[in-house]
C-alpha cells in the first residue's frame, strides 16, 4: 500500500529534496506542510506561494501553509516571556518553542489526509528532532515519525546535486553556508565560520540587528504596556503580541540590541556555538522582569526565580507537551495576577535599559520606600526584629564557633 507522509516544510533545500526523494524511494504519496510562524517578517502570500509552488515542482500531492502566528504567539511564546525563560541565562528559545506548535499543525495535516506517518527535516546531531519527535509521540503515538535525513546519506552538496537533476527549483547561495532557522521570536544562525567558537560572527548573517556603530544618533524611549504578564501594548497602542514581536525586533534592532553569542549545551551532548538575533523578544522579557520586581510579592519572586531555568530547559530539551511543564505553566500564571502595568525603556546605541516601570496594583510603597518627610516606617520596629532575625547565629557564635573571630587590626599594629 501506498504509504502517505505529511512532511514538515520549510522550502530549503533539504526538505524540498525530501519531497522528491521520499516519493521515488518509497514510493509514498507527500503531503508539504509549511508553517508559519513568522519565519519572514512581513511575509505575503506570494512569498508563501513560492514555496509551495516549489513542493508542487518537486511532486508534492498537496501543498499548503497555515498561519499559526498568533497561536504560535499567545499559547507558546506568552508563556515563555512570563517565565522570563532564557535557556542558560541568555537564549530566548526561538527554535525551541516553535517545534511543539508545528507538531500540533502535522498531526492535524496527518489526520485531515489520513496519512499513516509525519517526516521531518532534522539531522541526527540537533535538538529539533528531539522536540519534533517527543512532541508528535506524545499527540498521536499511532503515527509513524520519519527523519530520513539522520539515515539518506547526502551530503549538502549531494542534496543541490539531487535538486538540479530532478529540476527542483532552489535558490542555494554556496558562500552562505548557514544554517538559520526563525520566527517570530527571533533567528537562530550556526555553522559556517562560526563554528570555530574563537571566530566572531561575520556581520552579514544579522537581518533583525544592526551593528551598534551604525545606531540612531538620537535615544529614544519607548514603553511596553502588559496585561498578567502579557505584553499587549507598545506605547499605549494595544498591539497583538504576534505584531508586537515584528514591531520591537525594527525598532530595538536598529539599536544594535539584542544579539547573543553563545556555546550551549544540547539535549544529545554536544556543545555547540550558536548566534541569536532576538531584539523584540529580549526587551520584551527585560521589561517583563522588571515589571515583576514592583508586582511580585518577595518570596514568591524568589521561588518563581528558582523555577524559571527549569521551564526554559523544560522546552529546551523538547518537553513541552509534559505534566512538568503544564505545572510549572499552572505555578508562573498564578504569579502573574497582578503583573499589569507599563514599563519604559531606553534605547541607545548597543543598549536597552529600563528606566521606569509603574503598575496599578505595584507593591512599592513609597511611604515606606522614602528617607523624606513622608515616611511611614515604624523605625522603632526594627531594632528588636534585627535582635531576633540575628538571634539564632548569636547562640551559634557563643556556643559553638570554633574558627578564630577576625579581629580589625589597628593602624600601628605592624
Ligand atoms: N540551538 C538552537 C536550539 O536548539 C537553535 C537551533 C536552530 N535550528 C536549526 N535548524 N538551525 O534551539
Amino acid at each position: 500500500m501506498t504509504k502517505r507522509i505529511v512532511l514538515a516544510y520549510s522550502g530549503g533545500l533539504d526538505t524540498s529534496v525530501l519531497v522528491h526523494w521520499m516519493q521515488s524511494e518509497w514510493s509514498a504519496e507527500v503531503i508539504a506542510l509549511a508553517v508559519d510562524v513568522g519565519q519572514v517578517p512581513g511575509a505575503d502570500q506570494a512569498y508563501w506561494d513560492e514555496i509551495l509552488a516549489r513542493a508542487t515542482t518537486a511532486g508534492a500531492l498537496e501543498a499548503r501553509v497555515v498561519d499559526a502566528r498568533e497561536e504560535y504567539a499567545n499559547r507558546f511564546v506568552a508563556n515563555a516571556i512570563k517565565a522570563n525563560a532564557l535557556y542558560e541565562g541568555k537564549y530566548p528559545l526561538v527554535s525551541a518553542l516553535s517545534r511543539p506548535v508545528i507538531a500540533r499543525h502535522l498531526v492535524a495535516a496527518a489526520r485531515e489526509f489520513s496519512a499513516d506517518a509525519v517526516a521531518h527535516g532534522c539531522t541526527g546531531k540537533g535538538n529539533d528532532q528531539v522536540r519534533f519527535e517527543v512532541a508528535l509521540r506524545t499527540l498521536a503515538p499511532d503515527l509513524e515519525v520519519l527523519a530520513p535525513v539522520r539515515t539518506w546519506g547526502f551530503s549538502r552538496r549531494d542534496s543541490i546535486e539531487y535538486a538540479a537533476l530532478h529540476a527542483i527549483p532552489i535558490t542555494v547561495t554556496e558562500d552562505k553556508p548557514y544554517s538559520v532557522d526563525e520566527n517570530i521570536v527571533g533567528r537562530a544562525i550556526e555553522c559556517g565560520a562560526m563554528e570555530d567558537p574563537w571566530v566572531a560572527p561575520p556581520e552579514s548573517i544579522f537581518e533583525r540587528t544592526g551593528a551598534v556603530s551604525s545606531a540612531p544618533d538620537q535615544p529614544r524611549e519607548i514603553v511596553i504596556g502588559f496585561e498578567r504578564g502579557i505584553p499587549v501594548s507598545l506605547d499605549g497602542m494595544p498591539t497583538p503580541l504576534h505584531l508586537l514581536l515584528p514591531e520591537l525586533d525594527g525598532i530595538v534592532g536598529a539599536y544594535g540590541f539584542g544579539r547573543i553569542d553563545m556555546v550551549e549545551n544540547r539535549r544529545v551532548g554536544i556543545k555547540s556555538r550558536e548566534v541569536y538575533e532576538c531584539p523584540g523578544a529580549l526587551a520584551l522579557i527585560l521589561a517583563h522582569a522588571d515589571l515583576e520586581s514592583i508586582t511580585l510579592e518577595r518570596d514568591l519572586a524568589r521561588e518563581k526565580s528558582h523555577l524559571e531555568p527549569r521551564y526554559a530547559e523544560t522546552i529546551y530539551d523538547g518537553l513541552w507537551y509534559s505534566p512538568l511543564r503544564e505545572a510549572l505553566d499552572a505555578f508562573i500564571d498564578s504569579t502573574q495576577r497582578h503583573v499589569t502595568g507599563e514599563v519604559r525603556l531606553k534605547l541607545e546605541a548597543g543598549q536597552c535599559v529600563v528606566v521606569g516601570r509603574r503598575a496599578e496594583r505595584g507593591l512599592y510603597d513609597f511611604s515606606l520606600a522614602t528617607y523624606e518627610d513622608a515616611d511611614a516606617f515604624r523605625h522603632e520596629d526594627a531594632a528588636g526584629f534585627v535582635r531576633l532575625w540575628g538571634l539564632s547565629v548569636e547562640t551559634w557564635a557563643k556556643k559553638q564557633r570554633t574558627e578564630e573571630p577576625v579581629v580589625p587590626r589597628g593602624r600601628n599594629d605592624g
